[in-house]
């Protein structure tokens, strides 16, 4: 038995959340994990926001539909990364969030990727862009 074989064939994405506030040290690890995650050149170019408070988890879900489960979760990990300090900022952000995945998975959290990049929101503007202009963004 590979333990860490057996976490990539198990985990899964989970979409429902029993509201249970997450305990701080269980998410630490997983941020962990996320900082910890390969990047190109290894210039360490991700940086992770945690968002607990439920007001903003309330204002993200509703901002796009794929998004509407963070109203029930105990909190969300936002993956940015340094665009100025590197040019595969994609890779970078897609391979720490996946290891935030397994690492979550792992520690008996389940968890769900929320793609923003790239993709609108509720009101047909590109959700980057309305995240940037929302309070949230404002307030971190
Ligand atoms: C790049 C990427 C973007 C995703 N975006 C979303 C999303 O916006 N909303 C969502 O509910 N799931 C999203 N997912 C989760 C996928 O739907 C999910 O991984 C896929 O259906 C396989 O299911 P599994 O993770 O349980 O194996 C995303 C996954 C990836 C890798």
């Amino acid at each position: 038995m590979n333990l860490v074989l057996d976490l990539f064939r198990t985990r899964r994405s989970y979409r429902k959340y029993s509201e249970k506030p997450i305990d701080e040290a269980v998410l630490k690890q997983i941020m962990e994990v996320g900082l910890i995650s390969p990047t190109g050149d290894n210039f360490k170019t991700v940086e992770l926001i945690l968002i607990k408070d439920k007001d903003l988890l309330n204002e993200i879900a509703s901002m796009r539909k794929a998004a509407a489960m963070l109203r029930h979760a105990g909190a969300a990990i936002i993956v940015l990364v340094n665009t100025q300090k590197t040019d595969l900022w994609i890779e970078d952000g897609a391979i720490s969030a996946s290891y935030m995945y397994l690492a979550a998975d792992a520690l008996g959290i389940g968890s769900c990727w929320i793609q923003v990049r790239a993709r609108d929101a509720v009101d047909g503007k590109e959700f980057e862009e309305n995240f940037k202009r929302n309070s949230i963004y404002q307030s971190i």
